[in-house]
């Protein structure tokens, strides 16, 4: 669409109504002239029909006919609008006219006087004169005939065009007067604005605070005012605007650096934080978190709980949802033993103001360093209450020990006395008795004084293959006997300790010795060395196939005095006398049995590795 200014809007509106009015007023004015004019020539017409025919009377009375003729003539002659002028008698006929070449036959009979008509005009169109208006006017009331005047229609118009050219120049002055009317008044209403919007342009640029003078106090005027204002106003609020602006920004910055410090925070928590909302997705979860569910903590943001990848946590939680979503306020904590560790699981309900449920916080904590830590204590606990037990029992041992051997070895001398004083045939059987549980007090004494013992024996390093085949060839026979098949398992390297030989001999002893008893059918006993992966240890394993230890038992087994073995022919010394000595190389001694499938004992004692000698 043509886009026009306002200024040639205003000019286009005043010219086209100037216009329009200069058209109505041509045509308004053209139409009222011609109207009067030609009837101003009609009555003039008349007038002068009236007064020829006044002043023919007498001659056509007469028939003067010359005389009329001059009167027509001179009629004609005296006004250039008469076109003609004719007298006809009563009966019509043409008695004199002006027409120079004879009359005109097409004008006979055409325009005709009735009796008491006062006058009569008809517009005629002839071919000598064109249009004419033919006024007819009776001569002494019809009785002498009628005068004919004809008055141009040509000339009418003649005038009326004059008339008409007239007026157009009127009116063509008069719009190039409102043409530059229109072009003074619309500049001078059009400059205000023009300055409103040159205003307005540097406002849309950013230089705010605009004035336009205002020259008028009209609705223009008015208009430049509230522009002024409004710019004013614009200024006011823009600054308010950047002022509020700034403190967001300012704002914003500080909750950045907030979420950013939370988010530190939270990721490095030693506890999984993870937030579960109203949907059951995970919408908060840090680093510990993920390796709580054994993902990353990235792969778990957005999921439903129920999607994760632990399908132990995952049922949990839907319970743990369950629950909380039933229970305002809803908190619970419980212990999680999960595939890579044990944690400390807590879980609370977060609720808006109003009190909707707003999600659900769940924060867990691996304990497993600290439950281990708890169990090693306990062990030490134990260990150093039965380092305790034993020291005491030791020393009670040999308390006993030493006051029962004094008296042992007066009972068996003198038994042995009087075997020598009683003759030959003499019966002995009540005095070897005596005898026989005497020697067994004393083996039990030799014992007690063997567990009481502390090691001042003599430290070596020693290699244990050597040492193990040395005990063996000791028992050897005696295993053959009862039925025992021997098998060995040596470790090629790196089976060397540095200990006490005899007393790691008796162990060896101690442990074949139980072997040997709970294989009283015959069987077979595995012995073997290896060095530990990590070379920190040497471990000989000593199994057999014998009856195995019940599961209620196996845990007292390395108690002092506790034997299954029938009376007097055990002591339930052997294994504790196993594991002080094992204990004073700083080794470890464990059992591994089931009933009837055999028992695994190994000895765990430190590695010492041969020194490799150097050429210094
Ligand atoms: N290899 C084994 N097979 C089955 N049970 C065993 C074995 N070693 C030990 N035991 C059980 O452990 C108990 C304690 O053993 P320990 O050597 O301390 O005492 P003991 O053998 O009963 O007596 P002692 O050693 O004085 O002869 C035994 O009575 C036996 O029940
Ligand atoms: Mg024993």
């Amino acid at each position: 669409m043509l886009r026009l200014s306002l200024r040639t809007k205003i000019m286009i509106c005043c010219i086209g109504l100037v216009v329009l009015l200069d058209i109505i007023v041509v045509i308004f004015v053209r139409n009222h002239l011609s109207n009067t004019l030609r009837a101003e020539y009609i009555v003039k017409g008349h007038n002068m029909a009236v007064n020829l025919a006044a002043r023919s009377e007498h001659f056509v009375l007469t028939d003067e006919l010359v005389s009329l003729l001059q009167l027509v003539k001179d009629l004609k002659d005296s006004d250039v609008d008469i076109t003609y002028a004719y007298v006809v008698d009563r009966k019509g006929r043409v008695l004199v006219h002006t027409f120079g070449g004879g009359f005109p036959m097409d004008l006979i009979g055409v325009n005709t006087l009735e009796p008491g008509d006062v006058w009569n005009e008809k517009l005629l169109d002839t071919v000598e004169a064109g249009l004419v208006h033919d006024i007819a006017v009776p001569v002494l009331q019809g009785k002498a005939g009628s005068v004919h005047i004809g008055i141009s229609e040509h000339r009418i118009q003649q005038t009326i065009s004059h008339f008409t050219l007239a007026l157009v120049a009127i009116a063509g002055f008069v719009l190039l007067v409102a043409i530059v009317l229109a072009a003074v008044v619309s500049w001078m209403v059009t400059q205000p604005v023009r300055h409103l919007i040159k205003a307005a342009r540097k406002i849309r640029d950013g230089e705010l605070g605009q004035q336009v003078v205002a020259a008028s106090k009209d609705e223009i005027g008015e208009l430049v005012g509230s522009f002024n204002q409004m710019s004013k106003e614009l200024l006011k609020q823009h600054k308010i605007l950047e002022d509020r602006n700034r403190r967001i920004q300012t704002t914003q910055e500080q909750v950045a650096w907030e979420r950013d410090k939370l988010r530190t925070i939270i990721d490095s928590m030693a506890e999984g934080l993870i937030f579960v909302d109203t949907e059951d997705r995970i919408s908060l979860c840090n680093e510990s978190a993920g390796q709580i569910w054994g993902t990353d903590a990235s792969e778990l943001l957005g999921k439903f709980v129920y999607e994760c990848p632990s399908a132990e946590l995952c049922s949990t939680f839907e319970k743990i949802l369950k629950q909380a979503k039933q229970k305002p306020g809803f908190i619970a904590d419980h212990a999680l033993d999960l595939r890579h560790g044990r944690y400390l699981a807590s879980y609370s309900t977060v609720h808006g103001e109003d009190g909707r449920y707003l999600g659900l916080v769940f924060l867990s904590l691996d304990i497993s360093e600290r439950v281990s830590l708890e169990q090693e204590q306990k062990r030490l606990r134990e260990q150093l209450f039965q380092h305790e037990k034993m020291v005491l029992i030791g020393q009670i041992a040999a308390g006993v020990a030493h006051e029962l051997n004094t008296p042992l070895a007066t009972i068996l001398l003198r038994a042995q006395l009087i075997e020598q004083q009683t003759d030959k045939n003499g019966d002995l059987s009540d005095l070897k008795v005596l005898e026989g549980e005497a020697k067994r007090c004393r083996r039990i004494v030799d014992s007690l004084l063997g567990f009481s013992r502390r090691s001042e024996g003599v430290i070596s390093r020693t290699d244990l293959n050597g040492l193990i085949q040395e005990s063996l060839s000791l028992v050897e026979n005696d295993l053959t006997l009862k039925g025992i098949k021997l098998e060995t398992d040596y470790s090629r390297n790196g089976t060397t300790a540095c200990v006490d030989s005899n007393q790691i001999q008796q162990v060896l002893l101690n442990l074949v010795a139980n072997a040997v008893d709970a294989m009283q059918g015959g069987g077979y006993l595995h012995i073997s060395t290896r060095l530990l992966p990590d070379k920190s240890s040497v471990a000989i394993q000593v199994t057999d196939s014998g009856d195995g230890i019940k599961e209620d038992i196996l845990n007292q087994v390395f108690e002092p005095f506790f034997t299954t073995k029938e009376q007097g022919k055990g002591t339930g010394l052997g294994l504790a006398i196993c594991q002080r000595i094992v204990e004073e190389h700083e080794g470890e001694i464990k059992i591994r049995s089931q009933p009837g499938q055999g028992t695994t004992v190994s000895v765990l004692l430190p590695h010492a590795p041969m020194e490799v000698a150097t050429d210094e």
